[in-house]
Parts: structure tokens; sequence; C-alpha cells
């Protein structure tokens, strides 16, 4: 969120508020307000704005000075903050403008030289090992990315890291939170605006904004690349191709792709096996967390054997997946934990709603996972909607079967499965033959809504119905 004046922005999901109504405004005068807010209080010409605002058209200059009166106006009496330079373009006042954000270091003038780590964080539970392996990693590799499903964990354990690497990197650590960034022109003004560098956006490209820190020992953790991956891979290829001292920490739903990245794979956090109890439950860390927040709303969350029990039983029901957690134990602060078992299977109309303050796409379970599959294509999630009928995994040729009525060829399936596994949102069970996949129980509940959205379960039963009498029939012995 950015505040100017009065005014609450989401660049995430382009809403305004004010006094915590919703404020709209049409979508060139959002677009004109973002490149304004990314432009950090400089200049943003006439030209660049009518060139990026409306790309493919050429517009009389009236045209943008009635989105800016619109911008004014939604601004009332802060209309000010909007300053025109006559003949030039315009710039937004910061709030702070008298206060500089630069902090003088032995390698020069370099906005980030200190931690700019997003406050507030709560403690991390649990990740010990994972947090050691990434700094390890850091020392091996100069782009480390960790991957993983959505709200397993990746922005939380890559913020944990990046604390603990300040002392390696003397020249700052630079937080660019992407998640926020409406498409990948503007994930290049995100880093520049968090290294602090002022040029006009025009003018900007990967190896301009290398060139600009180069020699500077920073670790820039580029959060949330997924949907703008090409940008952020071609960003952290050029920072770190020029200087040996610069390291990249990436976080993203799928691997960057480039030479020398350095993979991690966040897992679920623990969940207690079946048949555990009492302590053996307790110090698993999804519980640790669901705990935690559960007591952050209600002190005197229920501690007695069957809560404890039934809490470990939700964990293990939301895969150990800890925004799911994080939602679920919202919801059990309120509801009591017994009755959220009662609803668990309609996770996505109860788990909505979680802690104040959070990203709109961590606000609901269904809105984490629409975040994924909106960055599909056709085929993937196709395949995705009717892998959803497995509960127990799946076989390729289990997956070419439910898909055969749409005509795809075994490459497309092959491709479209390969980009859910690489997506984070089909899992690959290593060490089978032939190889099996899964779906984690979330990502599950999804794509069988999707099914039904589409008016396509009742086809997707039958030919799930079909498959086992096929593969009773084949000697491969693939099983459901
Ligand atoms: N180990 C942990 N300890 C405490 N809180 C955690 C832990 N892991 C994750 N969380 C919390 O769970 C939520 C989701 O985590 P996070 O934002 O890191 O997920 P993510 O993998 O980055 O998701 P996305 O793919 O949507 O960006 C956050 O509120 C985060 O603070
Ligand atoms: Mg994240």
């Amino acid at each position: 969120m950015v505040r100017i004046g009065q005014l609450l922005i989401s660049l995430e999901s382009r809403e305004i508020q004010l006094d915590s109504e919703s404020l709209r405004i049409g979508s060139r005068a959002f677009d004109i307000l973002e490149l304004l807010i990314r432009a950090q209080g400089t200049l943003v010409s006439k030209d660049e704005i009518m060139r990026r605002v409306w790309p493919d058209t050429v517009v009389e200059e009236n045209n943008l000075q009635v989105h800016v009166a619109a911008l004014r106006k939604a601004l009332g009496a802060d209309r000010d903050l909007i300053k025109t330079v006559p003949g030039r373009g315009y710039r937004l006042m910061l709030a702070h403008e008298e206060a500089p954000l630069q902090h003088e270091t032995a390698a020069g003038l370099l906005p980030c030289a200190s931690i700019m780590l997003p406050a507030g964080v709560s403690a991390l539970i649990g990740r010990q090992t994972l947090v050691a392996q990434v700094l390890g990693g850091l020392n091996a590799g100069r782009v480390v990315t960790l991957v993983g499903a959505g709200g397993i964990g990746k922005t939380r354990v890559a913020l944990e890291v990046a604390g603990q690497a300040t002392m390696r990197f003397p020249d700052g650590v630079v937080f660019v939170p992407l998640a926020s960034v409406s498409n990948a022109r503007f994930a290049l003004e995100a880093l520049a605006g968090a290294l602090g560098i002022k040029l006009p956006a025009g003018r900007l490209s990967s190896d301009l904004i290398a060139a600009e820190i180069a020699g500077r020992r920073v670790l820039i953790v580029l959060d949330n690349c997924e949907h703008v991956i090409d940008a952020a891979a071609e960003m952290a290829r050029a920072m770190t191709a020029v200087n040996p001292a610069l390291c990249v920490l990436a976080t993203s739903r799928e691997a960057l792709r480039i030479q020398d990245e350095v993979l991690y794979h966040v897992p679920s956090l623990d969940v207690p096996p079946d048949a555990s109890l009492g302590d053996e439950i307790l110090q698993t860390s999804a519980v640790q967390l669901f705990l935690a927040r559960a007591r952050t709303i209600d002190p005197c969350f229920s501690s007695d054997e069957r809560s404890i029990f039934l809490t470990g039983l939700v964990c293990r029901r939301l895969d150990g997946i800890p925004l799911a957690i994080e939602l679920a134990a919202a919801r059990a602060a309120v509801l009591g934990i017994e009755v959220l078992v009662d609803h668990l299977d309609e996770c996505f109309r109860i788990l909505t709603g979680g802690f104040r303050g959070v990203l709109p796409r961590h606000q609901t379970l269904k809105a984490m996972l629409d975040w994924s599959y909106r960055l599909l294509d056709d085929t993937e999630r196709t395949l995705l909607r009717w892998l959803g009928v497995f509960l127990n995994g799946f076989s390729f040729d289990a997956a070419c079967h439910m898909v055969a009525a749409h005509g795809f060829s075994q490459t497309e399936i092959l491709d479209a499965l390969g980009g859910l596994v690489s997506k984070s949102l089909v899992i690959h069970d290593s060490g089978t033959v032939p190889s099996r996949y899964r779906l984690l129980a979330t990502t599950r509940a999804y794509a069988l809504q999707q099914l039904e959205d589409n008016g396509e379960r009742k086809a997707a039963a039958l030919a799930h119905a079909a498959w086992p009498v096929l593969a009773h029939q084949r000697t491969s012995g693939s099983i459901l």
C-alpha cells in the first residue's frame, strides 16, 4: 500500500481507498498514477506518459490533462501533490521530500546502503535448515531462487535469509516487491525505484541499472517473480554479469531458468503423522504456526488434547501450507476448531479474510490460487482442472486419458504437465517408476471448483470412472 495524501493505494490490486471506502478512477488515470508513484518523485515527461499509457495509439495532449485532472480531483485537498512541470510533464511530491532517502557509504552515494526490508514481519517458525542452506547457496552461487507453491513461505524465508546475510553485503540488502508490479513494463522501474536510481523511465534498461550499481556489494531480493519471469530473469542476469560482488535472491512459483541459478525448493511446513498425539503434534512447525496465529486473535485458544489433535488434523489436510494455515487459524480462533474441521471441505468458502494488512493475493485461499491459475496457458489450465479428479496422484498415462476428449497431442500434454510441475501446481514424486504426480489438497479442491465453474465436472467424473477399467487392461501397472 502506498499513501498519497488521504488516499491509500494498492498497486497490486489497483484499488484506491479514501477513509476505508473504495474510490473509483478510470484505468488510464490509474496507469498515470502508477507511473508517477514508481518515478518516486522524479519528473515523468508527457511523452513518456502518453507512450506508456496509450502504447498503441497517438493521443491528443488534452486527453492526458483530463486524466491528470481526474487524479487531482481524487486527491481532493492534496491535489497539489501532483506538480505540473510546465512544458515538460508531471511529478508526484513525496511525503517527506525534505528527508533524503540516501545514506553515504564507503562505496559512494547508495540509496540502499541500509537494509530495506519490509517491517513488521512476524517471527519465523521452523525452517532453520533451509535458511542455513540458502545462506550457504549465496556463498556458492550468485543467483539463488526459492521456488515453491503459492503461500508456501518463499517470501518469508527470503526475508529471513536477507536479514541474516547483511554482514556479507556491506552496501545493503534491497527488497524489490514485484508482486505489485502489474506487468513486465514496470518491473525495471520497481528495481530502479528500490535502488533509488533516478533515470527517466524511457531510458531504463537492465544493463543501465547494472552499470549504476557496479562494484557495490549488494544483495537484491527479487520477490514474487513468477508473473514477470522473463523480465526478472533478465534483470538478475544483467546485474550479476557485470558485478562479481552482487547477489540476487529471487522468490518465484517458477524458476528463472538462467545459467548458474541455484534452486531451492521450499517445502511445506512439517505436519504431524496420522496417529500422532500430544507433544509429537505440538512439535511440528505447521501446528506451531497455527497456534501462534490463533492465539494472536484469541489468547486463550484451546490447548486441550482434543483441540491439539484437531489442529494437527487441519494442518495435515492443508498440506502444511503456511498461508492456508494462517487463514484457517484466523477462522478457528473465531468459530472454534471443531466447526472449522467440520467445514474444511468448503475450504474456499471458509478460508477467507485473514489478517489485516496482508496482500489482497493472500486474503483468501482462492485469490492465492487464482494468481497461479491466471499465469497458465489454456492447455495447462484444462489439464489442471481435469487432474483435480485424482485423489491419490496419477501417472502420465492417466493424465492423457483424462484429457483425451480435448484432442491434445501427447507432446502438448507433456509440455503442459511439465509446465504445471515447474510452476509448482503439480508435484512430481521422484523415485517412482513410472513417474507419479499429485496435486496438493488445496490445489485439487481449486481444480475441482474450476471444473464445476466450467460445467465439466460430470464429464470429468465419467472419464475418471472409465480409467481404472483401462488401467486393469494395461501391463504398465499404472494405478490411480
Ligand atoms: N516459517 C514461517 N513462520 C511464520 N510465518 C510464516 C512462515 N512461512 C510462511 N509464513 C507466513 O505465511 C504467509 C505466506 O507466506 P509467504 O508470503 O512467504 O508465501 P509465498 O510462498 O511467498 O507466497 P506467494 O507465492 O503467494 O508469494 C505469510 O503471512 C508468512 O508470513
Ligand atoms: Mg511471496
